[in-house]
């Protein structure tokens, strides 16, 4: 199960730190990813989009810098990178008996107050979650409401909803279905490696569906589940639905997703059976459940699982938010992931000092500096090669001339056709390595007449590459020191055209 897994690996981190535990990390706290002022966070909670507000509950130690008294924090934003942080919006239930923790979970506008929860003629925003009893080994499902627009929230007292008397059944996912309206649930059942649809008119009574699964990837428990529809090739008239999971992997955290048809009771698949689509070809992508905006358009934010190092005073961090697609390609309908065009939009202005352009450039001298890039090792830059016979082009980060081969190299490899980020060197030489499994991470692309595309976001402690316009994503964590923040560009007879933002305003 992942949860024991990686918290036994974080506590065994925390037992022996790379770093004393309260010395703070300035060169590793993200400028443009969120991440809680201080203490611990774990998976996004609760995503949704209310009066213009990215509203953000995460899962969230209110007291310590780990794993522990599960509550749920909460952020708002309207632009995804500037965030508003607000008191904990569900904390722990601690009675003289026992602990309930606030575990993964959703939260829903319930605007006809189909529940009766509301006040004074207005429906409340409900929140639905696990509530995970450590004492009695015991999952359920619980339900709360807040009638001030989501600041705070009161357990309902006929909790919990739904109790099947199982330790491992977890992260209800929940949106309102027009067709037969009425409310879904997407539910794990973990060791089973199932996913349990659940139906309901008043968020009170659930009434069992359907069972997806076991299906893809099942060598270890399921978490997190959830279900969007997504319109395809940017046609409005074709939607499909796309069911995401999230479960450990032998090459660290991983989602695998499934398209297909739901059709208010049951979820298709139309994946090939000896196929696995993952989400993301990386080691710390997980946990990421979607903001359903209006007209079938989703974006998804997943939590980056920490590798060894302690950061202070937070610890853990999200992805940056990626608005969701289906494109038709010639092995069948595939996830698109593009950083959310909210913050791409804005990037001239949220930039320290504007857009760097470098157009239409011979890269004959292997390598070329870009100095306008990273003082401190936060940046995003979009660039375009032209590949020609040439074998491997890309980035260098983390550069750092007292320390040369200490980089991180990230590109297109035309001969393997793969897109990847290579850790090699920084795991090796590093002083403060992330402890990967693999070093080296890979996902296969094909270059489109002669040409890739890569869009490289660098915020301090992450890198996020996603290729061809978010056909392909593979996300890791690093850890390089401060002065380890050089750029450069390099690829043999390649022609590279890019933009750079600077993000450490
Ligand atoms: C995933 C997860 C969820 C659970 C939460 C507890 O990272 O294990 O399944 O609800 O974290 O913090």
């Amino acid at each position: 199960m992942f949860k024991s897994i990686f918290y036994g690996l974080a506590f065994a981190a925390v037992a022996t730190p790379a770093f004393a535990q309260d010395v703070s990390t300035p060169q590793w706290r993200p400028t443009y990813h969120f991440t809680p002022p201080q203490n611990w966070t774990n998976d996004p909670n609760g995503l949704i989009f209310l009066n213009g507000k990215y509203n953000l509950y995460f899962q969230n130690n209110p007291f310590e810098n780990k794993w522990g008294h599960m509550s749920w924090g909460h952020a708002t934003s309207t632009d995804l990178v500037h965030w508003d942080n607000l008191p904990v919006a569900i904390p722990e239930i601690v009675t003289k008996d026992t602990t309930t923790y606030i575990y993964s979970g959703s939260a829903v506008l319930d605007k006809n107050n189909t529940s009766g929860l509301g006040k004074d003629g207005k429906g409340p925003l409900v929140a639905i979650f696990t509530a995970d009893k450590p004492k009695q080994h015991n999952e359920s499902q619980y339900i709360a409401y807040s009638n001030d627009g989501g600041l705070s929230y009161t357990q309902y007292a006929g909790n919990p909803v739904i109790d099947l008397d199982k330790k491992d059944f977890r992260d209800p996912n929940v949106f309102w279905y027009e067709p037969t309206k009425q409310w879904i649930m997407t539910v794990a059942m973990v060791d089973e490696h199932m996913v349990r649809i659940y139906g309901s008119k008043n968020l009170k009574q659930w009434t069992r569906l359907s069972d997806f699964g076991p299906a893809g990837y099942t060598k270890s428990g399921w978490e997190c589940p959830s279900m969007v529809p997504l319109v395809v090739n940017g046609d409005k008239s074709k939607v499909k639905w796309v069911l995401f999971v999230s479960a450990f992997t032998d090459r660290g955290p991983g989602m695998q997703y499934f398209v297909g048809d739901f059709d208010g009771t049951n979820f298709k698949s139309d994946n090939s059976a000896t196929e696995t689509l993952p989400v993301d070809g990386g080691d710390a992508f997980y946990a990421a459940i979607p903001w359903r905006l209006a007209n079938h358009k989703a974006t998804l934010m997943g939590w980056l699982v920490p590798g060894k190092p302690d950061t202070y005073p937070w610890r853990g961090q999200m992805s940056i938010p990626r608005d969701l697609s289906l494109r038709a390609t010639s092995e069948g309908l595939r996830l698109i992931q593009q950083p959310a065009i909210t913050i791409k939009d804005k990037l001239n202005t949220l930039s320290a000092d504007g857009v760097f352009a470098m157009e239409s450039t011979d890269l004959r001298d292997k390598e070329v500096p870009l100095p306008k890039a990273g003082k401190t090792n936060a940046y995003w830059i979009d660039a375009e090669f032209a590949m020609a016979d040439v074998k491997v082009a890309g980035f260098k980060i983390a550069q750092n001339k007292d320390l040369p081969g200490n980089d991180i190299i990230i590109g297109y490899d035309a001969i393997k056709q793969q897109l990847f980020i290579d850790c090699t060197n920084a795991e090796k030489n590093n002083k403060q390595p992330a402890n990967h499994i693999q070093a080296v991470h890979m996902r296969p692309m094909k270059l489109l007449n002669g040409l890739v595309k890569i869009q490289l976001l660098v915020d301090r402690n992450s890198v996020e590459v996603f290729g061809n316009d978010g056909e392909k994503v593979i996300t890791t964590e690093i850890y390089p020191d401060a002065k380890s923040t050089g750029v450069s560009v390099f690829g043999n007879y390649v022609n590279v055209s890019l933009k750079l933002w600077r993000m450490d305003k």
